[in-house]
């Protein structure tokens, strides 16, 4: 086996469906692997998605390396190795997958300590896990800021609307400017039907990305969401859980 796993992050505007369309690569993925999910999104909504309660973030931990009453860290340990200890604590595991969560910094306090942190667990744990799926937050942040520097595919989610794709057309620019070497960068247009498949096909290549697949309006998905039953629970046959699966082969993330 490689000694890097396979790092994918899954990024795009705000409700497009990064969080269900991660929820999904995470499922099929862990048939073959435990793969490592990372809510890389402040708001945090990927636990409840996997079914998972989450006690401790990485939020957290900046809190108490952070503080200036901070016990120092244990003086006969390299800080690397005390650092890399203290985020494997923050792993939630199961038998299917383990999930690390960035949570959100109290106070006024920046990202940057949050975001070194994430980065350094990024680094570490693809050398850990077959493969990382990070549920990224809406935006730029985290390609602006680097720490999403060592993907290797890119995806973008949009929905049906020219902001949705014009967003992966800024978020390519972006990482070429920033000399941000991904392997491969998709679009997913999710939320869409045949009709405006047809009508996006033309734009999404105008903007430089390749269209991975099309997700349609899944009323199961919008049910389990409305009562916050976890979506990793779909049924097999959901019209979401078919698109992503297909995506999740085309992709060659399936062996076999
Ligand atoms: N294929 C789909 N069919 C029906 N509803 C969907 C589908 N995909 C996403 N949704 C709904 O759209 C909303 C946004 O989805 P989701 O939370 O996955 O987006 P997000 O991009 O992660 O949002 P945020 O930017 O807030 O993190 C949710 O209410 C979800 O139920
Ligand atoms: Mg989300």
């Amino acid at each position: 086996m490689a000694d890097k796993g396979r790092i994918i992050a899954i990024t795009g505007k705000g409700g497009t469906g990064k969080t269900v369309v991660s929820t999904l690569f995470v499922r099929f993925l862990s048939e073959q692997d435990v793969p490592l999910a990372i809510d890389a999104d402040p708001a945090s909504s990927l636990p409840a998605a996997l079914g998972i309660e989450v006690n401790r973030t990485i939020g957290d931990l900046r809190e108490e390396i952070a503080q200036p009453s901070a016990i120092p860290f244990d003086q006969s340990m390299p800080t690397d190795m005390m650092l890399e200890r203290k985020i494997g604590e923050l792993l939630v595991n199961t038998p299917d997958f383990s999930i690390l969560t960035m949570g959100r910094s109290e106070g006024p306090g920046c990202y940057c300590l949050i975001n070194d942190i994430l980065r350094h667990a990024i680094d570490r744990f693809s050398k850990r896990f077959a493969t990382v799926v990070i549920d990224c937050e809406a935006g730029l942040e985290h390609l602006s800021r680097r720490t999403m520097r060592d993907v290797d595919t890119l995806i973008v989610v949009s929905d049906p609307t020219m902001r949705g794709i014009k967003t992966a057309g800024v978020i390519r620019e972006i990482s070429d400017k920033l000399e941000i070497s991904f392997g491969k960068i998709y679009l997913i247009l999710n939320k869409a039907d045949d009709e405006e498949r047809a009508f996006f096909e033309d734009k999404i290549k105008e903007v430089g990305v390749e269209l991975i697949g099309v997700v349609p309006q899944d009323a199961n998905v919008k049910a389990f969401d409305k009562i916050g039953k976890p979506l990793i629970d779909l049924p097999d046959d959901s019209p979401a859980v078919v698109a992503v699966r297909d995506i999740v082969e085309r992709l060659g993330l399936m062996r076999e």
